[in-house]
């Protein structure tokens, strides 16, 4: 197939592509949906990863691909889905607040065939931070808005900016304000009602499409009850994701700081580079997270007190998650089905409480 197109061919096809896209409903297209090569000559096997939150995602994503959709539109329309979603209190709408009450989100992206990479940090009030990262990847000279700003870049592409704690999450926030410190003026929630763990939830999608087109996007509402102003790793390039069209594209959930300090994205590419399968390239990767980890997160196994993933995709579609602990799976569709499939792990046994 030649890349070469004549000026009718040209405008046949971009017709179709923008009403196709207008169908899927991608707001901002990185391009056209455009027809894939005969089977034969695929480049890749075609795979969408997510993290285990993810199912739906690579199966959106999936879909798409396989419609001859850009990877990156495919991957952030995968991972909206969550971000939309109420109950998901990781990510995007309903995610759990900072100290404040806030709901802050975070999220980058890459796009491997045009080298170009997309970051919001500390966004207010819009619910799909991923879009507006890939807006930041799209149009504009720089790679990472922060706060305001990147609130006020993502109203002027038409973006609404709405309330983004819902009852569940603002009655979560409530009971931790409660019980946060037993001297302060907050009476605390009964021992007998359920209070909620610290999570730090996220979700992680790589794409490869039969062209050997690579993608990646994280987005995530971060550490609930963080610090307000706090930025975790997903929007850090090299660090909540990375992505190189010659490599492959690697991104992580979990522990924000502790990824950060190793540029685990970053990290998790470059020994996919040196030769590594992505399931290695993940395993190799965490042991670097453990070196570096402080003797304040270490149990007395020496082995760190939080959980901490990465996922991994290579250029020819081989695919692998890997997990500091036991009992991890994460969203694989490689042409069968959307599935989840257990995780690698370095330590067997489950992450600690
Ligand atoms: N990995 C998500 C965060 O730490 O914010």
């Amino acid at each position: 197939m030649t890349d070469v197109l004549s000026r009718r061919e040209f405008l046949v096809s971009t017709a179709g592509g923008l009403a196709a896209s207008a169908t899927l409903g991608i707001p901002h297209p990185m391009r056209p949906p455009r027809p894939l090569p005969p089977t034969p000559r695929w480049a890749a096997r075609p795979v969408i990863v997510a993290s285990g939150n993810g199912l739906r995602a690579v199966q959106r994503a999936f879909e798409l691909i396989m419609q001859g959709t850009d990877p990156l539109d495919a991957v952030v329309e995968g991972v909206k889905i969550q971000e939309l979603d109420p109950n998901d209190d990781s990510v995007g709408y309903g995610g759990l607040p900072n100290a404040d009450g806030v709901v802050q989100l975070d999220a980058s992206c890459m796009h491997g065939p045009t080298k170009r990479a997309g970051a919001v940090g500390a966004l207010e009030n819009i619910k799909t931070p991923s879009e507006v990262a890939k807006l930041v990847l799209k149009y504009t000279n720089h790679v990472f808005l922060v706060g305001e700003g990147a609130k006020r870049f993502a109203l002027s592409y038409g973006f609404e900016e709405e309330d983004l704690l819902t009852e569940r999450s603002r009655q979560k926030w409530l009971r931790w304000r409660a019980n946060r410190n037993p001297k302060d003026d907050y009476l605390d929630v009964p021992e007998t009602e359920q209070m909620v763990v610290r999570p730090t939830g996220t979700i992680n999608c790589e794409a490869v499409t039969p062209n050997g087109a690579i993608a990646s996007v994280t987005t995530t509402s971060g550490l609930a009850w963080k610090i307000p102003g706090r930025v975790g790793d997903s929007p850090i390039i090299g660090a909540g994701q990375y992505c190189d069209n010659d490599v492959g594209a690697a991104g992580s959930t979990g522990r924000g700081e502790s990824n950060i300090k190793v540029c685990g994205g970053f990290l998790t590419v470059e020994h996919m580079r040196r030769g590594m399968k992505p399931t290695d390239a993940c395993l190799e990767t965490l042991t670097r997270v453990v070196a570096m980890t402080e003797a304040r997160l270490l149990n007395e196994r020496g082995r760190p007190k939080f959980g901490l993933e990465f996922y991994a995709v290579n250029k020819r579609g081989e695919f692998g998650c890997a997990s500091l602990y036991a009992g991890e799976d994460f969203a694989v569709h490689d042409g069968t089905a959307a599935r989840l499939v257990d995780a690698a792990h370095l330590y067997d046994e489950p992450e600690p409480a």
